[in-house]
């Protein structure tokens, strides 16, 4: 007998979270597209890569629906990551050429893309989302979430600080972030910054690494 296809609804917003099809992509893309216009669309998912993702990691995905719209997602792919080697860039992760970046045997979840429609944020979906990538590493037994967090905040202070010390400004609750705020809210560490993250001009092409840590993971030999 098939599978019941996963379906979660979301205790806060009443949004409906399922594991994306293929059929999907198309308006997966555009809302990847209208939630980061500030972002080189070359380092964003392509319908290509999207495909790619559904195909290998489908269960370790979410995608939000209001009725019948896609209104919200979280994407994200197994890896081996060292956290002694932290520097790293989007294209080390999802080399793009049609694949997902994806490995079977990845002992973290690279957390890819997280996007709510911007008439759907602050109603709890963000967090719904991280709820169910937590739920996906205990299930799979991974070490926790890495990523790399776009730090939109950034660009009113670039002339103040480096992107270290804007990190450490956010740390501390001293500087509101719109999105490493609510990363920072959702149990993350905000390590450091990594140049060159991304082709992001307004904000010198940084991001932060941002780290979760599975309290449930078990080491196996
Ligand atoms: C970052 C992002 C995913 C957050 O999604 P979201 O659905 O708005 O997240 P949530 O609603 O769970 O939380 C966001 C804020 O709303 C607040 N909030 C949640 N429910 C709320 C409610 N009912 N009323 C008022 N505020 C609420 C949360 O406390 C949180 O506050 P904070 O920003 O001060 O920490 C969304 O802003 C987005 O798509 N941004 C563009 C893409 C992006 O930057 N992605 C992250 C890449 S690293």
């Amino acid at each position: 007998m098939d599978k019941e296809p996963f379906s979660h609804l979301g205790e806060t917003s009443g949004i409906r979270y399922m594991n994306p099809l293929v059929d999907w992509v198309g308006d997966m893309t555009q809302l990847e597209l209208s939630s980061f216009p500030t972002s080189d669309p070359e380092d964003l998912y392509n319908e290509s890569e999207l495909k790619a993702l559904v195909e290998d990691f489908s269960e370790g995905c979410f995608v939000g629906f209001d009725q019948e719209n896609i209104v919200a997602m979280g994407l994200g792919i197994r890896v081996h990551f060292d956290l002694e080697k932290p520097l790293h860039t989007v294209h080390d992760i999802v080399p793009g050429n049609g694949t997902s970046g994806h490995h079977q045997d990845g002992d973290w979840y690279y957390g890819t893309s997280i996007a709510v429609s911007k008439q759907y944020r602050k109603r709890g979906i963000g967090n719904e989302l991280y709820k169910l990538r937590k739920e996906v590493c205990q299930c799979f037994n991974l070490r926790g979430i890495v990523a790399g967090g776009v730090m939109p905040g950034y660009v009113d202070h670039k002339n103040d600080y480096s992107a270290d010390e804007y990190i450490e400004l956010v740390r501390k609750g001293e500087i509101y972030d719109p999105t490493l705020t609510f990363q920072r809210d959702n149990g993350f560490q905000l390590v450091c910054a990594l140049p060159n993250y991304i082709v992001n001009p307004e904000i010198d092409n940084n991001a932060a690494l941002i780290v979760w840590q599975n309290p449930d993971y078990e080491v196996v030999n």
